[in-house]
């Protein structure tokens, strides 16, 4: 493990997080500040759940942090959704299935019936190492997290997607476009080198 990704690992270990991964959640919040009051999130492909611990965090705080007359709810919701078994976490609900298919989204309305906030996706499919292939699987499961994002997430909410950088990228940065009114891309420090995961990050709904 080179230097960095193991301290990223000892500091995780430490501070309680079940991957390390929470670190780029959080190094995406310092930057975009999606969490800003948000308290309905669905977090896709959330397993081991470090994720949705971060959330948990911030989603929490936002109960007292915004206690004024323009936006403020008196409890949050939490969903994650992976096809891998994840532990349980206090007061977020957890399903086990594929995200591809089909019921997973009247589950998702049933839950939060139109209000969610922010939607994460650190999903990735399992690499087979032929780069071609991989990234068009990649890119065809971003698709389909993208019409959940259409269909239920809330005017002038935000979400954040692990993609591939690949041939299609361009082409999903401007279909994010289309659908809100600032996009990023970003690789957060704590992202391996080497790795060509890039983080896109679409602000406010249109
Ligand atoms: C990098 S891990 C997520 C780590 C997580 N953000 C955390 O911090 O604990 C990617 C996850 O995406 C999940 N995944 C990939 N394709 C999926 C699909 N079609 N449906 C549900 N989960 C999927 C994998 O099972 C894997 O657990």
């Amino acid at each position: 493990m080179q230097h960095k990704q193991e301290s990223f690992y000892k500091q995780a270990k430490k501070e309680g997080y079940r991957a390390r991964s929470a670190y780029k959640l959080l190094d995406i919040q310092k930057r975009f500040n999606i969490f800003k009051r948000a308290f309905y999130i669905l977090d896709l492909g959330c397993a081991p759940g470090s994720w949705l611990q971060v959330a948990k965090k911030f989603a929490e705080d936002n109960l007292t942090k915004y206690k004024d007359q323009f936006y403020h709810r008196d409890h949050y919701k939490i969903m994650g959704i992976d096809i891998k078994n994840v532990s349980p976490i206090e007061n977020i609900s957890i399903i086990q299935k594929d995200l591809t298919l089909p019921e997973i989204q009247e589950q998702i309305d049933l839950y939060f019936q139109n209000k969610l906030d922010l939607i994460l996706s650190d999903a990735s499919i399992k690499k087979s190492g032929n780069k071609f292939t991989d990234n068009i699987k990649q890119m065809n499961l971003c698709y389909t997290i993208l019409g959940i994002v259409k269909n239920n997430l809330k005017n002038k909410g935000n979400l954040v997607i692990k993609t591939f950088q690949g041939s299609d990228f361009e082409k999903f940065v401007n279909n994010m476009k289309k659908i809100f009114r600032f996009v990023k891309s970003y690789k957060p420090s704590s992202s391996k080198k080497k790795s060509n995961e890039i983080f896109i990050i679409g602000l406010q709904k249109k």
